[in-house]
């Protein structure tokens, strides 16, 4: 027998999704009476809740558990997330962790505790028909922004990703059990809403409506001021969430659509069954619907093969479109997908090559939207305390911070005139006099 843990933290890797399973972990520990800390070394329980999406992710989780049982209190070690799910036995094997649990597992981790804290090695990677969700305690308080899983796993296969593999096959929530859910997140404080989804565009309720007809219904939710969602996929996008952002007030003009590389040739490798062309003419659509909307996206250079020529075609791609957002990585073969087994691997040095040229313009495109953002009136939903005193920092429509003085609260949604841009912020003054103008 070990001493049963009274202390616990999680700490979170990767996308979002992984974000709010860690909030799940915490809310379901804290509801077995277990007490969070603010410091990971401090606790008695530490669940890494782990990604696998680029190289390397495994060998940073036995560092990380190295660390932890150097400086901690040699705690008991949970691997969670989508390491776990792919490396599950690999690592009970080599660090001989307590308890693995996989993202469609751990609303049993109090029960591998348990089994833990008796002795044995507990490993849970199953994907269970029934669902984890109902298993979970309800939400407890949160922030002004929220996130809600609505969906996951993903039936894609682009041939470079292992989430399919992680998160298993596409399954979407119930329709009344997200409303519960949302209006559970808003009486506990929330005053934005992210739907969150590896493909969030592709939910359903299996009776013809999608995610527009959920955010209709959210959109009613007295005291739910944005929705959000994120990520989604261009074969996913219907008309009628296309015109949810022409007709939903609440939703926010912001659309994250990864669109990966600009050659069809290489989206054609990456089996992203969409083409250059007919990216290019649904993002036509969405400014048609909604002519401000800010768009984000993911890119990768160096997929196998990748010429100097269809890597300009992915800048041409950026020029083209003008992010406001994105994100970009090196290709990262990863085992067990597809293009793994491609032969025509990129030097690293080429790779580091495009990255930069592609982050250039990236970055330039960003600072472009927010210097045209100077001189608008938008409402900005606080979030946090800035660095400086008195300082706070919220986020635009566009999701661009925003940071102001005065004494505004955590959860109010003011009106503002934004002043200044930077790369990655801008700066604003309260504007209480002309709430409704467009500028300042
Ligand atoms: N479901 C989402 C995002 C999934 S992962 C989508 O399809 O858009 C987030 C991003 O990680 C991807 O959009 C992709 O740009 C990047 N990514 C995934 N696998 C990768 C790999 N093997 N190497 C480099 N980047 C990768
Ligand atoms: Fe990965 Fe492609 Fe699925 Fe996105 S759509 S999660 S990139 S397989
Ligand atoms: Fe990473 Fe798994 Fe998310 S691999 S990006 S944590 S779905």
């Amino acid at each position: 027998m070990k001493p049963a843990p009274k202390t616990f933290a999680v700490k979170s890797f990767g996308c979002q999704m992984n974000v709010y399973d860690g909030e799940r972990m915490a809310e379901l520990m804290t509801a077995e009476g277990m007490i969070p800390t603010a410091d990971a070394n401090d606790a008695d329980l530490v669940v890494l809740n782990t990604c696998h999406i680029r190289e390397r992710a495994t060998e940073k989780v036995f560092s990380d558990i190295g660390r932890l049982r150097k400086h901690g209190r040699a705690p008991m070690i949970a691997v969670a997330g989508c390491v776990a799910q792919a490396e599950g036995e690999e690592i009970v094997r080599r660090a001989k962790v307590d308890v693995v649990v996989g993202p469609q597992a751990y609303h049993n981790l109090p029960r591998l505790v348990a089994e833990a804290v008796a002795g044995t090695a507990a490993l849970d990677t199953d994907m269970p028909a029934a669902s984890k969700f109902g298993a979970l305690p309800a939400r407890r308080k949160v922030g002004p922004s929220a996130f809600l899983t609505v969906q996951e796993g993903c039936d894609k296969f682009c041939t470079y990703c292992v989430v399919p593999y992680t998160r298993g096959a596409e399954v979407s929530r119930p329709f009344a059990a997200i409303v519960d859910e949302a209006k559970a997140l808003v009486d506990a404080g929330a005053r934005e809403i992210t739907l969150l989804g590896q493909n969030v565009n592709a939910w359903t309720d299996g009776d013809g409506r999608g995610l527009h007809d959920l955010i209709r219904t959210l959109d009613r939710i007295p005291g739910l001021a944005r929705i959000r969602y994120t990520t989604s996929h261009p074969n996913d996008m219907a008309q009628g969430l296309i015109d949810a952002h022409r007709d939903v007030e609440s939703l926010m003009p912001f659309l994250h659509l990864p669109v990966q590389a600009g050659s069809d040739r290489v989206l054609k490798a990456m089996n992203r069954s969409h083409s250059r062309d007919s990216y290019l003419r649904l993002l036509d659509r969405v400014r048609a619907a909604r002519p401000d909307i800010a768009l984000s996206g993911d890119f990768i250079v160096g997929f196998p093969g990748e010429t100097d020529a269809e890597f300009e075609e992915t800048i041409r791609l950026v020029n083209e479109v003008g992010y406001a957002q994105a994100f970009s990585f090196k290709y990262s073969p990863r085992p067990g997908t597809p293009a793994a087994d491609i032969a025509d691997h990129i030097p690293e040095e080429v790779m580091s090559a495009r990255l930069q040229q592609l982050q250039g313009a990236l970055n330039r495109d960003q600072l472009a939207f927010n210097e045209a953002s100077v001189g608008r009136t938008c409402e900005v939903l606080i979030e946090r305390e800035g660095k400086l005193p008195g300082q706070m920092l919220g986020k635009s429509p566009w999701l661009q911070s925003v940071l102001l003085s005065g004494a505004h609260k955590i959860g109010d949604l003011i009106s503002v005139c934004l002043t200044h841009a930077g790369p990655n912020s801008l700066t604003a003054i309260f504007n209480p006099a002309s709430p409704t103008k467009t500028s300042c």
